[in-house]
């Protein structure tokens, strides 16, 4: 499953990126927000994040205006890796390097039509494992630094 998530900033996109789930089939679950009103983004980073590291979800996606307070507030959470991808090459290397369990595109700065390509790349993208592994442990080994 898919956790899906976002603020007032990234409705719009949110919901052509759901219809896109859709279109290919992909089990996803829609955390909200689910109305233009105004809300805080690390709520909404918080349930989407939460639904990954308790294995409700395989990954996720975050959608704010930009996609950056999303992603400070996702990788605070233990656990996640999230990247903020506006094009498809990086949402391909978040996959295969990083191996990032949380995607985060901003609805003011990317379209509908190039994000759909950016989660497709993201999705359909796996982890190399080897030496790019003995990297990530390094970095969440940073979580237990004091
Ligand atoms: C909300 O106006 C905006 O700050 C939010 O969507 C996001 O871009 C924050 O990083």
């Amino acid at each position: 499953m898919l956790a899906i998530g976002c603020d007032h900033g990234g409705l719009e996109l949110k919901n052509e990126v759901i219809k896109h789930l859709e279109e290919r089939g992909v089990e996803y679950k829609d955390f909200g927000t689910f109305t233009p009103d105004s809300v805080d983004y690390p709520d909404y980073a918080l349930k989407v994040c939460h639904s990954v590291t308790s294995g409700e979800s395989e990954r996720g996606i975050l959608i704010c205006g930009t996609g950056l307070g999303m992603s400070m507030a996702a990788n605070k959470v233990k656990g996640i890796r999230a990247a903020v991808c506006h094009d498809t090459f990086s949402a391909e290397f978040t996959r295969r390097h990083n191996d990032a369990n949380v995607l985060c595109m901003g609805g003011r700065v990317i379209g509908p039509g190039l994000a759909c390509k950016v989660v497709d790349a993201y999705l359909d993208s796996e982890f190399e494992g080897g030496r790019h592994q003995r990297r990530i442990d390094k970095v969440m080994a940073i979580e237990d630094e004091d």
